[in-house]
């Protein structure tokens, strides 16, 4: 084309990384002390998986499953994205941490009982002494890059599987793969609904770390009001709670004032606080197990709610202890949801904003279900079949979130003036008992009351 540059035949390419010498290569390659892992070094959910992997195996008697960890994913330009595995990877093996990507589980049809085989399939820890320069120039699996991973054997001890290496993706065998295959992924999604003893409590600690960040949050209340970017200063004070006490935050943190809290993901942050009104946080520590909870509270930036704020607070836990109430074993998924909308069209009717609470007009102002299941994922075991989940019934050990909202946006010509641009939203964790539901986050406030008290002490008075 005219004028432009012609390209060169062969492109040399590359980073800000220089060349290695063949003389620092050889140096390299020498002078390396032993470092083995700790000989009892074993993931934390080593003793639950065996029993996972036999439920699935149980599933597809005769199928090769495969379950992949998952691949980096380019964030811009040689940057990746931190990696966080899949959840059913996660489940299945045990492996939680940053160096899982790429990895393959492998169930491995054994014998013509039906039973399977486990085989990880790992990058393990590069050779030093080869002449292979993994180990200091490879940014993705260099151990002076991304730190130490474990060898074959430490990686078997690790999980308890047997552990292959693996020589890049085509030379897995074929099968069902728990990404691309519905049914396989269905399955999964479907055994993880309900979570054995040892999931639980990780989920009860994922929801104390996240009480405690709100009450960082509180804490930080005054130097957040006085930043032009205040829903910023609450999103960052959260994220340190979440990466000191866990892996981070389960999900991007919604740090939403004023109106910003009638969007239902509002994760921008970028507005400033208003202390004439309120703040919707909607956050979560996830584990280093990857266990998250998912917390919201909605608190008057002032410490005390105003009448209008306090009327629409009120409405919305009434709904949510409607809500709750209505969970147990048995109980069809859908139960608590309806409960929750009751109260809200019955309230929406007192107040004249609706003609009359039948129907389902009041979802103008609700916009979305009132929970989800709640575990390695925050909307867990998304992929179920609807007649599992969606359609399904309780049962005990499932971990739900109740959280009715009422978001009443702010140009919304149906709405009286005083109520426009308010937006409330209340969300608690339960595990389902024999007989009901634990409140899992009953350590942070929920009654008008209850929060300003707990906003007053923790802000000095
Ligand atoms: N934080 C997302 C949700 O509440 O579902
Ligand atoms: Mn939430
Ligand atoms: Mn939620």
């Amino acid at each position: 084309m005219a004028g432009s540059v012609p390209l060169p035949q062969h492109l040399h390419t590359g980073s800000h990384d220089l060349p290695v010498s063949a003389e620092l290569a050889a140096f390299m390659g020498t002078g390396w002390e032993e470092r083995a892992l700790p000989a009892d070094a074993r993931v934390p959910a080593r003793e639950m998986t065996p029993a996972r992997r036999d439920r699935l195996s149980a599933r597809f008697p005769g199928e090769r499953l495969l379950v992949p960890a998952g691949e980096v994913k380019v964030r811009s330009g040689d940057c990746d994205h931190r990696f966080r595995p899949h959840s059913a990877y996660a489940w299945l093996t045990g492996l939680t941490g940053e160096d899982q990507h790429g990895h393959v589980l492998v169930l491995e049809p054994s014998g013509p009982g039906g039973g399977h085989e486990a085989v990880l399939y790992i990058h393990p820890r590069p050779e030093r002494a080869s002449g292979d320069r993994t180990f200091y120039r490879d940014r993705r699996f260099g151990e002076f890059w991304v730190g130490r991973r474990p060898d074959l054997a430490e990686a078997e001890r690790l999980t308890g599987i047997r552990c292959v290496r693996l020589e890049g993706t085509r030379s897995l065998p074929p099968g069902r793969d728990a990404v691309s295959d519905p049914v396989l992924a269905a399955v999964l999604a479907e055994l993880r609904l309900v979570k054995d003893p040892w999931e639980v409590d990780e989920l009860q600690r994922a929801v104390d770390h996240t009480a405690a960040g709100f009450e960082d949050v509180v804490r930080a209340l005054p130097r957040a009001l006085a930043h032009p970017r205040g829903e910023r200063w609450i999103e960052g004070v959260f994220g340190m709670r979440a990466r000191l006490e866990g892996n981070g935050t389960g999900y991007e943190t919604i740090a939403a004032s004023g109106a910003h809290a009638c969007v239902l993901h509002w994760t921008r942050n970028d507005g400033p606080l208003d202390p004439s009104e309120l703040l919707l946080l909607d956050a979560g520590v996830e584990s280093d197990t990857l266990y998250t909870a998912d917390i919201t509270r909605t608190l008057p930036l002032s410490g005390r709610f105003s009448p209008v704020q306090r009327r629409v607070y009120e409405l919305v836990l009434a709904a949510q202890e409607a809500g709750m109430a209505a969970l147990r074993p048995g109980a069809r998924f859908r139960d608590f949801h309806r409960a929750c909308m009751g109260v809200i069209a019955e309230g929406l009717a007192d107040w004249g904003v609706l003609k009359d609470p039948e129907g389902d007009r009041h979802r103008r102002y609700t916009l979305c279900g009132s929970g989800h299941m709640l575990g390695l994922d925050v909307h867990d075991c998304a992929r179920s079949r609807a007649e599992a989940y969606l359609d399904g019934v309780l049962a005990e050990g499932q971990v739900l979130t109740v959280e009715p909202g009422l978001y009443f946006q702010p140009d919304d010509a149906t709405l009286p003036a005083e109520l426009r641009g308010i937006g409330v939203r209340i969300e608690d964790d339960l595990v389902v008992t024999a007989d009901g539901a634990r409140l899992m986050s009953g350590a942070l406030p929920r009654t008008p009351e209850a929060v300003e008290e707990w906003m007053g002490a923790l802000l000095g008075g």
